[in-house]
């Protein structure tokens, strides 16, 4: 990518998102910070900009508050690459057959509708000017290829729709030079998943990788490292 491309992510106050802004702010992208809270929106970019130096754009942003995403985008402006990272995982250690369904509820919340909405905010600016990146952190436990978490339902319920969600808008954008994928990061070390073995900078390459595809790069696909893998 030759210009200065703008990324916003999601949940980029800790976690893969954090690692996710730090990488792709490395590589020369002009970084928005974006979390829930506008004080974390903004101490995530006053502390990767104190370390890295270059400016770094702190916003707030709930994907679960509609009239937030859509000050937000207002705020924001032109965003080319979306990394749509952030994500609960509440039911861990649950059953399908007795997950309290407000829990299934708050899940799709975040997980689905609120990749939904940003996507809704942010997507149809990249296709009027035809050029975009999106990336949407998906789980292996979202995929029928590994298969399910029957442990966690809600959770792996989310990612499958979240799956779907990323073959639908790349077949829609696919015309208009958007490249929409989704990443699984593997399990990484994160407050979501303590005891991991990859650190949230090894699985911040992967999504960097897809946030900064070619123009002739995939799209519709999940990515496991750099490759194409099965859904
Ligand atoms: N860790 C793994 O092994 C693993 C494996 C596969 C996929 N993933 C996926 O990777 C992504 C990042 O997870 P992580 O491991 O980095 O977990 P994490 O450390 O728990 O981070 C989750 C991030 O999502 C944010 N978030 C939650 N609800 C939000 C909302 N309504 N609006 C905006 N931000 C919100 C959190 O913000 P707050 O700080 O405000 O809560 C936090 O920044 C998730 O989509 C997760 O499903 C993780």
């Amino acid at each position: 990518m030759g210009d200065k491309r703008t990324a916003l992510i999601t949940g980029a106050n800790r976690g893969i998102g954090r690692a996710v802004a730090e990488e792709l702010h490395r590589r020369g992208l002009r970084v928005i910070v974006t979390a829930r809270s506008a004080r974390d929106a903004a101490a995530a970019a006053r502390e990767i900009s104190e370390g890295m130096g270059g400016e770094v754009v702190g916003e707030a942003l709930d994907v679960t508050d509609a009239g937030g995403v859509r000050d937000a985008a207002r705020r924001i402006g032109a965003v080319d690459v979306l990394v749509s990272n952030a994500g609960v995982l509440l039911d861990a250690g649950t059953d399908p057959l007795t997950v309290p369904l407000d829990v299934v509820e708050r899940t799709l919340a975040v997980n689905l509708l609120g990749a939904w909405r940003v996507a809704q905010a942010f997507v149809p600016g990249m296709v009027s000017r035809g050029w975009g990146r999106v990336v949407f952190v998906s789980s292996g436990i979202g995929t029928f290829s590994i298969g399910l978490a029957a442990g966690t339902p809600a959770y792996s319920v989310s990612k499958v729709a979240l799956n779907g969600l990323t073959t639908m808008l790349a077949a829609r954008t696919a015309a208009d030079g958007v490249l929409v994928n989704a990443v699984n990061p593997g399990q990484t070390r994160t407050r979501m998943m303590p005891t991991a073995p990859r650190t949230a900078a090894e699985a911040a390459l992967d999504v960097a990788h897809a946030a900064t595809l070619p123009d002739d790069g995939p799209t519709g696909t999940l990515l496991r490292g750099t490759r194409p893998v099965p859904w």
